[in-house]
């Protein structure tokens, strides 16, 4: 069959590197792809959100079946725009329709989905800027630190976490008087705030029935030791040590059975992944959110943890067949570096030849912001490779990984060397 992935990241790298090895997959195509994706399939230049663009492609290669990386396309409703469309009503898309991409595209929306079915987190309120004063009084009684969500997209910058009573007003404020996130920011929650180590739980389901894939930690921070400013994600690792079985069975209990059974209580339709965002707490999860898709940089890691047939899983989502598939998991551990660009998540340097990534000895390297300029492969985003192994251990995968990452070299080049080592 011949299979369309939407996307350009580390992540969608990932999917295509192992997408391209099942035996289901004769044609690959990513659109819009990187430099690294050529590898693995055809890139074809569309936006993941030019929905007539992706119509034409799927007609033209007669693709069988479309993955969709990132959440844009899911919450601007790529899904609802094939099921409306008589010509490519059939194809099948792994991702959620819109409503269900709502768990990512509104917080208000998953904070209520969550309250509904039972699904432990932190207490909140919702406030509009019709309801600023009582958000204004609110935050006077609420606990300090305080954390502020815009309810919609905000391209991963709607989150503030504000350690005084002063900064949590004139926050608000701004959000929802000024418009700080534009239109993401017209509605806030306002949300206690969890104390613990994060992890990612990732589970694909066909509306049914459902998949544990391997869990990851993912480094956030800019800074070694887990300091200075938010990015997109500067590695990851899998497994995760803390989650053991008898945590993962508190996780699917108390909140994989209950959101996958809240979905078909509520009439929502999904076949796609649900990335849970966990917080653990003393033992215990809490979610602190819902995301509809899978993790970036998390998804190079778990790619290389799957030792089944990917698209075979994909199938299951597709046709709602998902309890008849088996997945198979690799003991061994995963760890990915991020490479990103000079002055990244700041301004950042563009357009740098990178060499050396034919002296890597034992990681994938997983382009995500780079582009081909004549012979030479070049820097274009602020993450630009993905750097990962798989070893025997956590030690052995985390040196390996690092290793590999400082043989590579372009302008500003700059990766951490402590993904991971918090959990040895
Ligand atoms: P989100 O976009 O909801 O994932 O939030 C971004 C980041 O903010 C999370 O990955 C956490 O590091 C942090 N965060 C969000 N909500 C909370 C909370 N209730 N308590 C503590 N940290 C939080
Ligand atoms: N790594 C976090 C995310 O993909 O949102």
């Amino acid at each position: 069959m011949n299979i369309l992935i939407l996307g350009s990241g580390g992540r969608e790298s990932a999917f295509a590197w192992k997408v391209a090895q099942s035996a289901h997959c004769e044609k690959l195509f990513i659109a819009p792809g990187n430099a690294g994706t050529t590898q693995y399939g055809t890139n074809v230049n569309i936006k993941v959100t030019d929905f007539e663009g992706i119509k034409a492609l799927v007609l033209k290669e007669d693709i069988n079946l479309v993955l969709v990386g990132p959440e844009e396309p899911l919450v601007k409703g790529v899904h609802d725009f094939f099921l409306a469309d008589e010509q490519l009503k059939n194809i099948p898309v792994v991702g959620p329709q819109q409503e269900g991409a709502q768990l990512e595209g509104s917080k208000d929306f998953s904070k209520q989905f969550m309250e509904r079915h039972n699904i432990p987190t932190a207490a909140y309120r919702t406030f509009t800027k019709d309801t600023l004063q009582d958000g204004l009084t609110y935050l006077a009684t609420a606990g300090l630190p305080v954390v502020l969500k815009a309810d919609g997209l905000a391209a991963g910058k709607g989150v503030l976490i504000c350690l005084t009573l002063e900064e949590a007003q004139t926050e608000l404020t701004a959000m929802l008087a000024d418009a700080k996130f534009g239109e993401a920011s017209s509605r806030v929650v306002v949300e206690q705030f969890l104390t613990g180590i994060e992890l990612s739980v990732f589970v694909m389901t066909d509306g049914n029935s459902y998949k544990i894939l391997p869990e990851a930690k993912d480094y956030k921070r800019i800074g070694e030791g887990d300091t200075g400013l938010n990015t997109g994600g500067m590695g990851s690792i899998s497994p995760v040590p803390f989650a053991d079985a008898a945590y993962m069975k508190k996780v699917e209990e108390r909140v994989i059975i209950p959101t996958i059974e809240g979905l078909k209580k509520d009439g929502i339709p999904y076949k796609g992944f649900i990335f849970i965002g966990l917080m653990n707490s003393n033992g215990e999860p809490w979610v602190i959110e819902y995301n509809c898709r899978m993790g970036d940089p998390e998804t190079e890691s778990v790619m290389r943890r799957i030792d089944s047939d990917f698209v075979d899983l994909l199938l299951g989502v597709a046709e709602g067949n998902l309890n008849e598939k088996e997945i198979i998991i690799s003991p061994k551990t995963a760890a990915t570096v991020v490479m990103v660009a000079g002055g990244y998540p700041g301004e950042y340097l563009k357009n740098k030849v990178i060499t050396g990534t034919e002296n890597v000895r034992d990681s994938i390297v997983f382009h995500a912001g780079t582009a081909m300029d004549g012979n030479d492969v070049i820097t274009t985003g602020g993450r630009v490779l993905a750097i990962t192994t798989v070893q025997d251990n956590m030690f052995s995968a985390l040196q390996q990984a690092t290793a590999d990452a400082s043989r590579i070299y372009y302008d500003g080049m700059y990766f951490r060397k402590d993904i991971g080592f918090d959990l040895l």
